[in-house]
């Protein structure tokens, strides 16, 4: 039997380490099996690359660098690590997949959904993920919660204007793909959250 993959996807600040940290500690809990990765990164050359894109002192990089350094990192971490597990009949998740690319660098940085589909069409033959949990919370109030803005990486400098287009990218993505999105609100406590993420993930037929 094929396994599945579910992505989890949110703007900066609305807590998704947190959850998938609860997410592991429940899974844990319930002897479920489960492979967990990220994006960018999640094989030797992924996170190589990862380094490469995050790095603050790569601000001349351009817009269609980046959405191609993306993809690269993805094509390795699909081919070498997820596609075998999920061939295997494994349950993998992943800190963030293509979503990503189509609400930062398709939205946000304006190269529009058609350029980062063809690029991850190369990249990835545009494979999509059997769920993906957007946690839902805009911009301003995940930075109001956490006291403001990370500066840490290079997309973390952006400003709040490109913040908000992320988040409105990833509500029209919400819509184009709502057979697989699930919207969760992440605007209340932890706990609240977590429940709600365990819930989609039944009701979904994941665990
Ligand atoms: P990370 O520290 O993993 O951020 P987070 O904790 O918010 O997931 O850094 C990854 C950054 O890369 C994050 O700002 C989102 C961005 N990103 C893209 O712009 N495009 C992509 O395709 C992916 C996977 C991530």
């Amino acid at each position: 039997m094929k396994g599945k993959l579910v992505t989890f996807e949110g703007c900066e600040g609305v807590g998704k380490s947190k959850q998938i940290t609860l997410l592991q500690e429940y899974l844990k809990s319930k002897n479920i099996q489960y492979y967990l990765t990220r994006e960018p990164g999640g094989s030797k050359v992924s996170e190589k690359i990862r380094n490469i894109i995050l790095d603050k002192n790569n601000s001349t990089m351009t817009d269609e660098c980046e959405a191609l350094l993306y993809a690269s990192a993805r094509a390795q971490l699909l081919k070498e690590i997820v596609k075998p597990k999920l061939d295997n009949g494994e349950l993998v998740f992943c800190d963030r997949y293509i979503d990503s690319s189509f609400a930062y660098q398709g939205y946000a940085r304006g190269l529009g959904l058609e350029f980062v589909k063809r690029v991850n069409d190369y990249a990835v033959s545009n494979f999509m993920p059997d769920l993906t949990l957007f946690l839902n919370l805009p911009p301003e109030q995940a930075f109001k919660r956490k006291g403001g803005a990370d500066a840490g990486d290079r997309l973390e400098q952006s400003g709040m204007e490109f913040h908000n287009k992320v988040y409105q990218g990833y509500l029209d993505l919400a819509k184009i793909y709502k057979d697989r999105f699930v919207v969760i609100d992440a605007s209340g406590t932890k706990e609240q959250t977590h429940n709600k993420i365990i819930n989609a993930l039944k009701e979904h037929g994941i665990i």
